[in-house]
C-alpha cells in the first residue's frame, strides 16, 4: 500500500541518521513517560549500589515511542555495555548462545521485537534469564550430550510492539514491565523544539505546536514531520517555520487535521463507508484495504483506539461517532446497535 514512507515507522536511510542524532542519551533528555522513568531510575541506582545486575525489563508499546532509546539510556545509567539483537535475528539456539557468552558482568542484552522469537530459542532463554545458565548440546544423535554453560549476571531488556503475543513464561521472567503510552501535545511540542534546536531549524511556538498536534502521539513521527516541513521551508527560502507553513506542508504530506495519515484514513473510510460503521473483522478490513494485518494491529489501530475513533468488540471493529464526523459522514447510531 502506498503510504508516505517518510512519516511512518518504516526506516529511511537519511532519516535514520537524523534519528540517531536526535535520540535522547539520558533520562533528562527523554521527555515524558515519567512514572516509567522514575521506576527505572530507582531500579538502576539500587542495582548499581549493590553491584548487581538490573532486573530484566520489558518495554512495550507502538513503534516510535522510545523503546530503543530507553534501552540505551538504561545501559548508560548502569554504565555498562549494551548488546543489541532482535527476536527474528536469532534463528537457532546457537545464535543465542553466541550472544549470551559474549556478555560481561551486569551488561545489557537488548532484544528488539522479542515477541517474534523462535520458540526453541525462547525456551533456551528461560534458564538464562532465571538462573544465568545455558544448556548447550554437544555432538549429534545418540552421542549428543548436554552441557551447562554458566553465564555472568546480565540484564535482558526486551522491546515489543505486541506484548499480547508474548508467551506467559517469557513475560513472567521480566522483573519490570513498562508500557509506553502515546505522548500528549505538550510533550511532543518539547520534543519538536529540542529537535529543532539540535538540527538548527528556526521554528515558532505555533509552528512547533502544529507539528506536535499532528504527530499521532509519536516522537518518531514528530521528528520526521519536522524534517519534512523544514524541506518546504528551505525550498521556499523561509527562515522561520510558523503554524501556516507547517499546516501547508503537512497538508501536502497528506497528514490531516487530526494527524491521521493516508493509511489511517483508508482504514477509517473502509470501516465507516464500506462496512457501514462495522462491526467488521480484522481479516475483512485488512483485505479490503490491501494492508498487512500486522501493520493494522500494531500501527493503525492502537492510535485510533486511544483517540476514540474506533472500538474493538467481540464481533469486530466498530467506528465511533468521531470517526463518522471526521469523514463528514452522518452518524447513524442504529448501525452500531448490533453490539
Ligand atoms: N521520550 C522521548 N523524548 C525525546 N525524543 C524521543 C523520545 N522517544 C522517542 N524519541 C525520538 O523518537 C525516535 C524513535 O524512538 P525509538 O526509541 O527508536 O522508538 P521505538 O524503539 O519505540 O520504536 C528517537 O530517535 C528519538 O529521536
Ligand atoms: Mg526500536
Amino acid at each position: 500500500m502506498s503510504r508516505d514512507p517518510t512519516i511512518e515507522s518504516t526506516r529511511v536511510d537519511e532519516d535514520d541518521d537524523v534519528e540517531e542524532n536526535l535520540r535522547p542519551r539520558n533520562f533528562d533528555a527523554f521527555v515524558g513517560q515519567n512514572a516509567i522513568k522514575e521506576n527505572l531510575q530507582v531500579m538502576a541506582e539500587s542495582a548499581r549500589k549493590r553491584g548487581a545486575s538490573l532486573d530484566h525489563v520489558l518495554l512495550s508499546g507502538p513503534p516510535g515511542l522510545g523503546k530503543t532509546s530507553m534501552a540505551h539510556i538504561l545501559a548508560e545509567e548502569m554504565q555498562v555495555d549494551i548488546h543489541v539483537t532482535s527476536g527474528p535475528a536469532m534463528e537457532k539456539p546457537g545464535d543465542l548462545a553466541g550472544i549470551l557468552t559474549s556478555l560481561g558482568d551486569n551488561e545489557l542484552l537488548f532484544i528488539d521485537e522479542c515477541h517474534r522469537m523462535n520458540t526453541v530459542v525462547e525456551e533456551n532463554l528461560y534458564p538464562a534469564m532465571e538462573d544465568y545458565y545455558f544448556d548447550i548440546m554437544i555432538g549429534e544423535g545418540a552421542h549428543a550430550q548436554s552441557m551447562k554453560l554458566t553465564l555472568p549476571p546480565f540484564t535482558l531488556v526486551g522491546a515489543t510492539t505486541r506484548s499480547g503475543l508474548l508467551s506467559a513464561p517469557m513475560r513472567d521472567r521480566f522483573g519490570y514491565v513498562a508500557r509506553l503510552d502515546y505522548y500528549d501535545e505538550q510533550q511532543l511540542k518539547s520534543i519538536v523544539e529540542r529537535s529543532a534546536r539540535i538540527l538548527g531549524i528556526g521554528i515558532t511556538d505555533d509552528g512547533a505546536h502544529e507539528i506536535a498536534r499532528r504527530s499521532r502521539g509519536t516522537p518518531r513521527i514528530a521528528n520526521r514531520l519536522l524534517n519534512r516541513v523544514r524541506d518546504y521551508a528551505v525550498v521556499d527560502e523561509i527562515e522561520l517555520i510558523d503554524a501556516d507553513l507547517a499546516d501547508h506542508a503537512l497538508e501536502r504530506l497528506e497528514v490531516d487535521e487530526a494527524g491521521f495519515d493516508y493509511l489511517d484514513r483508508l482504514y477509517l473510510d473502509a470501516l465507516v463507508v464500506k462496512f457501514d460503521g462495522g462491526p467488521a473483522g480484522l481479516d475483512t478490513l485488512a483485505s479490503s484495504i490491501g494492508e498487512e494485518k500486522n501493520t493494522i494491529e500494531e500501527v493503525v489501530e492502537p492510535y485510533l483506539l486511544q483517540e476514540g475513533f474506533i472500538q474493538r468488540t467481540p464481533r469486530g471493529r466498530i467506528a465511533t461517532a468521531s470517526a463518522f464526523q471526521h469523514l463528514g459522514v452522518p452518524f447513524k447510531p442504529s448501525q452500531n446497535s448490533l453490539l
